[in-house]
Formats: structure tokens, C-alpha cells, sequence
């Protein structure tokens, strides 16, 4: 439960959850019809492709283009050209050709494509990670969350898409120009500001006690310890921090100041690694070609009092 006003616990975002099997209402996504009710079962109707938006296109050889469909305009490859008019009202998932004749997928492109298609001032993470960051974060619609470095916006903007509409992101960044990125970048993917983002230009250091009871703070920064302390007083308790950092040594001494700390618990270590694979006919085997490193995740949960962490063994 939580504590009663003023009694000096955070109070975060999100409401205590029922027990399961309480018959309380869990969450705020509509339920769906039960299978075999003749109720369409998916949630967008079928859009045409549209001026302004942006499709993804993919040649024979899995290159991929993005591209703002205008009207009067041409996308230009090596291997011929496509009006944007060809595209304009037709539906996603087509294969057109260009006056040479090669073959195009269009697509609308999803937050992964967009991600590593979109530009970038900060070093972003990767949308592998980012999927296990939301994850670990346990981020859903209605908790409050705080991030940092907002970078370029990628972190940012996959967990605006995780709050949903009724979640709220305060995302601090100190360098202006990536500041400045992030809004960009963000406000292109969701078509204007969302209304729940609250980017502020500053050091979380520093800002982190201004922004009251959060449910998950989520940092990538080179030096994740410094933000340790103001967590602990900003994370209700039982929320959850989790770091991205790259290198070993960034690890220990998170993980040194979260037991130091005595304010965390349930802190968990791993590696970021997904391996592609090649599936064609008999030759099916791991990409030649791989990302062999990301980074590291470590996440942390906030404890209701202090308590004295056993020592790490040495
Ligand atoms: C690797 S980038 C973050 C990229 C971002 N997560 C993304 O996916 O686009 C790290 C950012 O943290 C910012 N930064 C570093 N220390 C900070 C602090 N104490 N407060 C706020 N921002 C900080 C840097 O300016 C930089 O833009």
C-alpha cells in the first residue's frame, strides 16, 4: 500500500496494483473481445500510405531506404527511380518498381527501423537493448519515470511509447545541442510534443530531487554511480533503476555504489548480446557479420529502509 501523504515516502506515478484474481481492473488497455466473438482482433484500421509520412523501402539485397513521402517528388537508387506518387494511397506491405525495374518493399517503418535510421548527436542504444531496458525496467502506461542522458532521443522516445498516454518521462540532458536532438527526433516519431515529456536541459545530479516520487529511473551515462544517492531519495520504494554502461569497470562501480548504497536490493548484472542469423534453404548458420558488443544492464530495486547488504564475496 501506499504511505499516507506527507508521511515522507515518495509516492510515484502508479497505483498499488490489486492482487491478481481481486477482480480489480489491472491495467488501462481495453480487453479484448473473446476469440470467436466475429470482432476484428487487431487494433489499427487500414491506413493508405499518406503525404508526410515516412516508409521504409527495401531493395532485393535488404537495403533499406527511409523516406518523407511528398508529393511530386522521387526516390533515386542506383537501379532507377520511383515517384512518391506511386506510393501515395497505396497500402503498406507492397512491392513496387522503379522505372528500371527494381523490386521495392514499402513499409511503414516500426520504432526499431526508425531508431536506427533517425539522426543522431549522442551515441544512441540500440533498439536489442532498449527492448530489454523497457523490460527490466518494467515500464508501463502511468508510472513516472526519469531518464539520463536523453542523448538523441532513442531511450526517450521507446519509453514514451512504453508509458503510453497516461505515463510521464522526465528526461534531463546536459549538452543543449543533443537536448535539442532528442526533441527533434522524438517529436518526428510521435508527429508533435508529447504531452507527458518533460525535457530538461541540466544535470540530473542535480536535478533528479526537483522532480518529486518517480516509479523507474533509467540512465545512460558515463558515470551512473554519481546518480545513486538521488535515486534512492526520488524512487518510491520497490522502483526500480536500471543502467546501460559499456565497460566492466562502469559496472563495478555501479554495482559498488548501489550495495554501499544499503538502499537497493535484487541488483542484477548481464550482457546485452543478440546473435542474427542467416536462414536460406540449407546455409542456415549465425551472420557472418556481428555487433560483438553493446554494453551492460544493471538494474537495481529501491528497498522500503535501509538495510545492511551483505558484502560482495572477494
Ligand atoms: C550515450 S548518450 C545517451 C544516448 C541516449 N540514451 C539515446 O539512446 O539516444 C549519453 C548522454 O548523457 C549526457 N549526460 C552525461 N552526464 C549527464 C548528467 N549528469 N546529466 C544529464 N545528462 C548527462 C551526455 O551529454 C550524453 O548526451
Amino acid at each position: 500500500m501506499r504511505p499516507p501523504e506527507g508521511s515522507g515516502e515518495p509516492q510515484g506515478g502508479a497505483p498499488v496494483r490489486p492482487p491478481e484474481g481481486s477482480g480489480e481492473p489491472q491495467g488501462g488497455a481495453p480487453v479484448r473481445p473473446p476469440e470467436g466473438s466475429g470482432e476484428p482482433q487487431g487494433g489499427a484500421p487500414v491506413r493508405p500510405l499518406e503525404v508526410g509520412e515516412r516508409v521504409l523501402l527495401q531493395d532485393g539485397k535488404g537495403r533499406r531506404y527511409l523516406v518523407t513521402l511528398e508529393r511530386g517528388a522521387t526516390f533515386h537508387t542506383h537501379r532507377g527511380r520511383l515517384p512518391h506518387d506511386q506510393l501515395i494511397g497505396a497500402p503498406e506491405g507492397e512491392v513496387v518498381r522503379t522505372d528500371l525495374g527494381q523490386r521495392l518493399l514499402v513499409v511503414r517503418p516500426t520504432l526499431a527501423d526508425w531508431l536506427v535510421k533517425m539522426p543522431r548527436g549522442a551515441q544512441v542504444i540500440y533498439p536489442r537493448v532498449l527492448a530489454l531496458m523497457v523490460m527490466a525496467a518494467d515500464v508501463r502506461p502511468g508510472l513516472t519515470v526519469v531518464e539520463a542522458g536523453a542523448g538523441s532521443g532513442a531511450l526517450s522516445t521507446a519509453l514514451l511509447q512504453a508509458l503510453g498516454a497516461e505515463g510521464r518521462l522526465v528526461s534531463f540532458e546536459l549538452r543543449p545541442d543533443f537536448a535539442a536532438q532528442a526533441r527533434r527526433n522524438v517529436e518526428t516519431w510521435f508527429g508533435k510534443p508529447p504531452e507527458r515529456w518533460d525535457l530538461r536541459e541540466g544535470d540530473v545530479v542535480a536535478g533528479l530531487g526537483q522532480v518529486g516520487p518517480v516509479d523507474r529511473v533509467c540512465l545512460d551515462l558515463l558515470e551512473p554511480w554519481l546518480v545513486v544517492p538521488g535515486a534512492a531519495e526520488a524512487l518510491v520504494p520497490g522502483g526500480v533503476l536500471v543502467a546501460f554502461v559499456a565497460t566492466i569497470p562502469q559496472v563495478m562501480r555501479l554495482v559498488e555504489a548501489l550495495d554501499e548504497s544499503g538502499r537497493f536490493g535484487l541488483t542484477e548484472t548481464s550482457e546485452a548480446i543478440l546473435r542474427p542469423w542467416h536462414v536460406d534453404g540449407l546455409a542456415v548458420r549465425p551472420e557472418h557479420r556481428m555487433i560483438g558488443h553493446t554494453g551492460f544492464l544493471v538494474s537495481a530495486r529501491r528497498l522500503a529502509a535501509p538495510w545492511p547488504a551483505p558484502g560482495p564475496v572477494r
